[in-house]
């Protein structure tokens, strides 16, 4: 059978179903992936830049790359692979999208049920104080955000070497471990916790489906590998 039949077969038999996604379902809206060819921002790896160390040693650099990043966000629209996402969720009964995306494309496709492991590029916080904020401005090159307070203000995203929000990972792990399938989506699944969640489906019973580019470190855990754009196998995979 090929591929694409044995995963709508899979889909068709699902009741319950998680997602996990990564930068490559974004990819096809024009939002570089973090990793790969087109990946790199300037020539910085993103492990230079997203973490608290790289933020107080440089903080306009830092800045600099998420204006960058905010901009192309602010002009991207949600692909054919998010609005696949959003209508499987019409019809399936118990569904979660896990994203590790901070772009909200999902949710502006109409996902309902989403989970942001990373939280959000529009949320911005302060350094000093716990005040919070949604912030849609593309100011641009190195300019630093202040906190009412005074203080500096940071990305309100999630970090390399910082926690994911306890509330959102408890739920995100409970959604894979009650699945019956999991679909991994446009992740190079290195990044943990994050990619620790498909070992955690297969260990709870779950089949995996992976849609990916190219082969990824999870290849050898998962049921069915289909290979391929997100938002030219999603459509097929979910119109029938
Ligand atoms: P990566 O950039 O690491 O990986 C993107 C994946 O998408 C790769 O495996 C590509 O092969 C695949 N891909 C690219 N285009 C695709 C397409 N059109 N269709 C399907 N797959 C495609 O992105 P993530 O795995 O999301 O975290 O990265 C994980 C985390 O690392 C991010 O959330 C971010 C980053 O640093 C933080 O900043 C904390």
């Amino acid at each position: 059978m090929p591929a694409i039949e044995s995963a709508r077969a899979l889909l068709k038999n699902a009741k319950n179903i998680a997602v996990l996604t990564g930068a490559g379902i974004s990819a096809e809206s024009g939002i570089p992936t973090f990793r790969g060819a087109s990946g790199l921002w300037k020539q910085f790896r993103p492990e230079e830049l997203a973490t608290p160390e790289a933020f107080a040693r440089d903080p306009q650099t830092v800045w600099e790359w998420y204006h960058w990043r905010r901009k192309l966000i602010a002009g991207a629209k949600p692909n054919a692979g998010h609005l696949a996402l959003a209508r499987l969720e019409q019809g399936i009964p118990e569904f979660t999208l896990v994203t590790q995306n901070v772009d909200g494309l999902h949710q502006a496709a109409g996902s309902k049920a989403v989970l942001e492991l990373h939280g959000s590029i529009w949320t911005v916080r302060c350094t000093q104080c716990p005040h919070e904020w949604m912030d849609r401005g593309t100011a641009e090159g190195r300019q630093l955000l202040y906190c009412r307070c005074g203080a500096l203000a940071r990305p309100g995203v999630v970090w390399f070497g910082e926690v994911l929000p306890p509330d959102i990972w408890r739920e995100a792990e409970e959604a894979v471990k009650s699945c019956d399938l999991l679909l991994v989506i446009g992740t190079s699944a290195v990044v943990y916790p994050a990619a620790g969640l498909v070992p955690l489906a297969r260990s709870s019973g779950a089949r995996v489906m992976e849609i990916n580019i190219e082969r990824s470190p999870i290849a050898n855990i998962i049921d069915l590998q289909l290979t391929g754009q997100a938002g030219h196998l999603l459509p097929e995979l979910v119109e029938e």
